[in-house]
């Protein structure tokens, strides 16, 4: 897909001007290890081949105008940034940026902005934490902010969780700023710390299914998962009070029936999956390792069936696509991200790919009515400053 340089469309929504500070940052897609990421768990994302651009350039006065080309709409805004409450839009996150530097610095100077990419906007593919990165770097360097890779990427989640109001965890935002082309990252999100794992994809393809399934419902429902999440936590610390349980993460499969004691059948079900799906991840590392692609295609039909039947997130759309795929020569297919619509990730052999796009496009169209949009996903670069001196 091609799309206007932001540079190009800075000139032509706001005039002629000096040069502007330019940056870019992709969105994801996670491989496996699905709501574990504010459970303390592993997950294994990968920066995708698509990216948000950001173009900026500095005004005399204290205006501030940023255009986005994905939404043929603007933002206009004077400062200080103080007492500007969310919109419910896309604005919402470069604003959000802005309010959180703003506790660095005093921000004395206005800014024209626009916003272009290719990441496809409400799909599940993380378009909004690849805006938040890739303003958060454009907009840093404009305001003399200077932050480590990990704390701009901890800002950019501060944004959805306190300015949008999505209680995300810090998948998105890490992947989109520390990805690598040609490998995945196994992060650990209670240390922190992170590997790469090389994705090879020799002979397979990876293929994003996009259900177009309204996710409105989906902050409201990702909400409540997490507090189930945190509510078990609670439980499980007072049931083993001598034991120290940092997260959920801290469980292994083995106390699993200790536990199922002190919860409730469906509270215990997420338990099940957390824990479950933790250990996925590290098998699915071991599988990349091995160029074992039945293996990684096994545990992603795995944790779907984990995602659908204890954690809860799936809908009839996505489990129609990953029950299409087990059908039709797919070696593995789950839901990505939060649920309740969004992609569905298919790892194909390249042999039948072609056949597999034209064919899941017309069932899915047959069966609801929607033409679903089919995206092959690489690992790509992470994000970066563009053309910095
Ligand atoms: C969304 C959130 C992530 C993560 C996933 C579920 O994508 O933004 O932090 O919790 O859902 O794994």
């Amino acid at each position: 897909m091609s799309y206007p340089p932001s540079e190009r469309l800075l000139r032509e929504q706001f005039g002629p001007g000096g040069t502007p500070l330019l940056s870019q940052a992709p969105g994801r897609i996670n491989l496996i290890g699905e709501h574990t990421d504010y459970n303390g768990g592993y997950v294994l994302p990968f920066a995708i081949d698509r990216v948000t651009e950001i173009a900026v350039r500095p005004r005399a006065d204290r205006r501030i105008r940023i255009y986005a080309d994905a939404f043929r709409a603007g933002v206009e805004l004077e400062l200080p940034i103080e007492g500007i409450a969310p919109a419910g839009g896309w604005q919402d996150y470069p604003i959000g940026i802005l309010a959180e530097l703003s506790h660095y610095k005093d921000l004395e100077f206005g800014f024209d902005g626009a916003i272009s990419g290719d990441v496809p906007q409400g799909a599940g593919l993380s378009s909004s934490a690849a805006l938040e990165v890739a303003a958060a770097i454009a907009f840093s360097r404009l305001y003399e902010v200077n932050l480590s890779g990990l704390e701009l990427v901890r800002l950019c989640q501060r944004v959805e969780n306190e300015f949008v109001g999505t209680r995300c965890g810090i998948m998105d935002q890490y992947v989109s700023y520390f990805g690598r082309t040609g490998a995945a990252i196994l992060l650990n999100t209670h240390t922190m710390e992170h590997r790469y794992v090389p994705l090879h994809l020799s002979g397979v393809s990876l293929l994003a299914v996009d259900s177009r399934v309204n996710r409105s419902l989906g902050t409201s429902g990702y909400n409540a998962r997490r507090q189930e999440c945190e509510q078990a936590l609670t439980l499980v610390r007072s049931a083993f009070p001598r034991r120290k349980i940092a997260s959920l993460s801290d469980l292994t499969i083995g106390d699993l029936d200790r536990i199922s004691a002190v919860l409730s059948p469906s509270i215990f079900a997420r338990v099940r999956h957390v824990v479950s799906e933790n250990a996925r991840v590290l098998a699915a590392v071991e599988a990349l390792e091995q160029d074992d692609y039945r293996r990684l295609g096994k545990l992603l039909f795995a944790s779907h069936a984990s995602l659908r039947d204890l954690f809860e997130v799936s809908t009839p759309e996505l489990d129609f696509l990953v029950d299409w795929g087990r059908e039709h020569g797919a070696l593995g297919a789950r839901l990505v991200g939060g649920g309740f619509g969004g992609v569905v990730l298919h790892l194909v052999p390249d042999e039948i790919k072609q056949g597999y796009i034209d064919g899941i496009v017309a069932a899915y169209r047959a069966r609801f009515r929607i033409d679903p949009e089919v995206i092959e996903v690489r690992p790509g670069p992470g994000a970066e400053e563009l053309n910095r001196a």
